[in-house]
């Protein structure tokens, strides 16, 4: 037997949820009992909100309720926006999420009740705002004109419209809008875990936001999109692949977007994001970056398939955002974009049956020592 000690959670439930299902070992991904397929090709992100929230779809009118909500909820308040101009350009913008985000709870009326009302009214403006925000750091860095978004389009259009400043086509507004659905929620991953630890000692959601947004910034989780896109740079041409790979096999180095801790298949993300990934190369007259990240995938996969390695939902992701002329330090934006969703329904599960979080750990240290005056260590 082996002795090595458990680590990393592995395993460990914390939570009971009704909000999503994994089968790693099937490859399936199910948000409140609807397949991903299922929900990525027909449902819109504004509908898979609702579900999330509220554990049903929407029928018309909840759905027309919902976009209003958001609607009006995109607005750039003033002192947010003077925040944003005084940071420097350079900053990441993971951690301008994390600013804006504890800023906008100091500017919020309900942040500090934890009534489920408040607590979804809260969820709506900052699903409604983490776009913008994105979108418009991108544009002050750059020193473009802030746009106007438009209340009465979706999220994913707004998004591509006020970070391009172009009317988005409905091909890209629609593969976009897919990816926000498959990005929304993933059970007790690293950053959703954190939310609800920092909701589970009665701080309030955007304080738990903060923590999620912080959490899944790390390369070994919502990170790992944008360090696929620096692999494939650094790559350069297609037939460089080869060699490059071989290199990273001899110095023993992880291949970004590959592995996920739950799944022993395919990540069912990847698949539907490799078909996006592909299709967009295709229009774009530009399938380089696609066939790359394929070639990637069938020079590693068969090396590492025994350990169940698969790719996850960040290996096409970068490829795909990259064709659709999204620079590679927004992409763990706008996973954020989409994830708010799955952060704040599961905040609203644990604020509903709370208990503090509290493991302990397997004590290591010393024992019996003594103290000694400064003089004698
Ligand atoms: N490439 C090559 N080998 C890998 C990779 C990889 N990407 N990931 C894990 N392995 C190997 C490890 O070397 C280890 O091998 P060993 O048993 O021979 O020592 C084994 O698989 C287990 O690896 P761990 O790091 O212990 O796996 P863990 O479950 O703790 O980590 C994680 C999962 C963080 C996703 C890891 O696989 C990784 O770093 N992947 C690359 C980063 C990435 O793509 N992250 C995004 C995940 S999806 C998401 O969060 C949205």
């Amino acid at each position: 037997m082996s002795d090595k000690k458990p680590s990393g959670l592995e395993d460990v439930v914390v939570a009971q949820s009704s909000i999503c299902l994994i089968d790693g070992k099937r490859g399936q991904l199910v948000y409140r009992g609807y397949d991903i397929d299922d929900l990525a090709q027909n449902a819109s992100f504004e509908e898979v909100a609702y579900l999330l929230w509220n554990g049903n779809l929407p029928n018309q009118s909840e759905l027309e309720t919902l976009k209003h909500d958001l609607g009006v909820s995109m607005h750039f308040p003033k002192h947010l926006l003077e925040l944003l101009r005084e940071l420097p350009f350079d900053a990441n913008p993971m951690r301008v999420l994390a600013v804006a985000t504890a800023a906008l709870g100091t500017l919020d009326p309900d942040a500090d009740s934890l009534s489920p009302e408040a607590n979804r009214k809260k969820a709506v403006r900052l699903t409604a705002m983490l776009p913008l925000v994105t979108t418009a750091w991108h544009r002050i860095r750059n020193g473009y004109e802030l746009l106007e978004p438009n209340p009465d389009k979706s999220l994913a259009w707004n998004f591509l419209y006020l970070l391009n400043g172009q009317e988005p086509d409905d091909y890209a507004v629609e593969t976009f809008d897919a990816a926000l659905i498959l990005h929304a929620d993933h059970e007790l991953n690293a950053s959703t875990f954190s939310a609800r630890v920092t909701a589970a000692t009665l701080s309030d959601l955007h304080s738990a936001v903060c923590s999620a947004i912080n959490t899944l910034k790390g390369p070994l989780h919502g990170g790992a999109n944008e360090a696929v896109m620096k692999m494939l740079l650094d790559i350069g041409p297609v037939d460089n692949v080869d060699h490059y790979m071989e290199g990273l096999r001899a110095r023993k180095e992880k291949v970004m977007g590959f592995r996920h801790r739950v799944y022993k298949a395919k990540d069912p993300r990847a698949v539907i994001l490799e078909r996006m990934s592909e299709e967009l190369g295709k229009r774009a007259n530009d399938t380089k970056w696609f066939d790359m990240t394929h070639r990637v995938e069938e020079i590693f996969q068969p090396t590492v398939a025994a350990k169940g390695i698969y790719p996850n939902v960040d290996f096409y992701s970068a490829s795909a955002y990259h064709v659709m002329g999204i620079p590679s330090d927004l992409f763990t934006a706008i996973f954020a974009c989409s994830r708010v969703v799955g952060w704040t329904a599961h905040l609203f599960e644990q604020y509903a049956n709370n208990r503090l979080f509290r493991p302990s750990s397997d004590y290591i240290g010393e024992t019996g020592r003594k103290w000694k005056p400064v003089s004698e260590r």
